[in-house]
């Protein structure tokens, strides 16, 4: 298969991308830190906010290419543990948006077979978002097709010091003095149990920073920085972005770029314990 076969070009720059592509080895899971919606706006002499909506609008296209593209796995950082710090207005209305983006957006998620996942310290999030955010996941909970997951008040580390004491209430609840945790162990008591670890992240308006985000699971994730600010990350922007992953040579830290090294050594092997994903 070709991907002009999922995909119709839009123009001769999709089109030569396309071209490129190998269908066949496409990343399983892309994440993506979307970064660059106040400076877009700051450069028009928009408020911030504008930025944001724009930005909802490139996250549309980019879930609709995946899914084209029948990527198994894309996850979308939207609002860190950190961003509490921003002034209470542009929190609000980033809540606002995400209230407004899964009404408007659940119905063609749900049509076109995506699962919706939240990933974050759920708890602390405003009621009204996470009566919906929950109402999504649960009409997508059965969908078969790629599985979006949104990371919201998520922090990398907040998620290992989840992890481990979900690992000690284990260990206390049913007295294992001699428990020890493995690798695999403490993937499966992330958020992102069951998922495959990504392997690419994408990182939109050239900072070169990982911002706290999927700390564990990006060991073996190839980067990728743009200068490109997110409202301004179209369609090529992403092919282009799957083409450089293609031509990087994945080690593992081993000779060749046989995934049998990262299979070893991370646990992907077999028999990832499939959890739900927990707040
Ligand atoms: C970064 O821009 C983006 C965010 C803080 C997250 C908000 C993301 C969106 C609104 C995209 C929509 C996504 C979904 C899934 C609804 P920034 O404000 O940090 O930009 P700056 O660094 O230029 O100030």
């Amino acid at each position: 298969m070709k991907a002009t076969d999922l995909l119709k070009p839009a123009n001769r720059e999709e089109a030569e991308l396309l071209e490129k592509l190998d269908v066949k080895r496409l990343p399983q899971h892309v994440a993506i830190i979307m970064d660059g919606n106040g400076r877009w706006a700051q450069r028009r002499h928009l408020p911030r906010i504008a930025g944001h909506r724009a930005g909802v609008k490139a996250a549309r296209q980019v879930i609709e290419t995946c899914v084209q593209l029948q990527l198994p796995c894309l996850t979308l950082y939207a609002f860190s543990l950190e961003n509490w710090r921003r002034p209470q207005a542009e929190v609000a209305f980033l809540m606002r948006l995400l209230r407004e983006y899964l009404k408007r957006e659940m119905p063609s998620i749900h049509k076109n077979n995506i699962r919706f996942l939240v990933i974050g310290r759920l708890a602390q999030l405003p009621e009204g978002v996470r009566k919906d955010i929950d109402e999504a996941m649960r009409l997508t909970a059965h969908n078969t097709g790629m599985k979006l997951v949104v990371a919201l008040n998520y922090g990398g580390r907040a998620e290992l010091a989840d992890a481990f004491n979900a690992m000690l209430e284990h260990v206390r609840e049913n007295g294992l003095a001699a428990f020890r945790a493995d690798e695999q162990t403490i993937s499966n008591h992330l958020y992102t149990a069951g998922l495959p670890d990504p392997d690419l992240l994408i990182r939109t308006s050239g900072e070169m920073r990982v911002s706290n985000f999927l700390l564990w699971q990006i060991a073996y994730a190839e980067i990728y920085v743009t200068e490109e600010l997110w409202p301004d990350f179209s369609r090529a922007r992403l092919l282009e972005a799957l083409v450089d992953f293609q031509k990087r040579e994945r080690r593992y830290g081993g000779l060749g770029s046989s995934r049998s090294h990262a299979a070893a050594v991370d646990g992907e092997a077999a028999g990832r314990r499939a959890q739900p994903v927990r707040g």
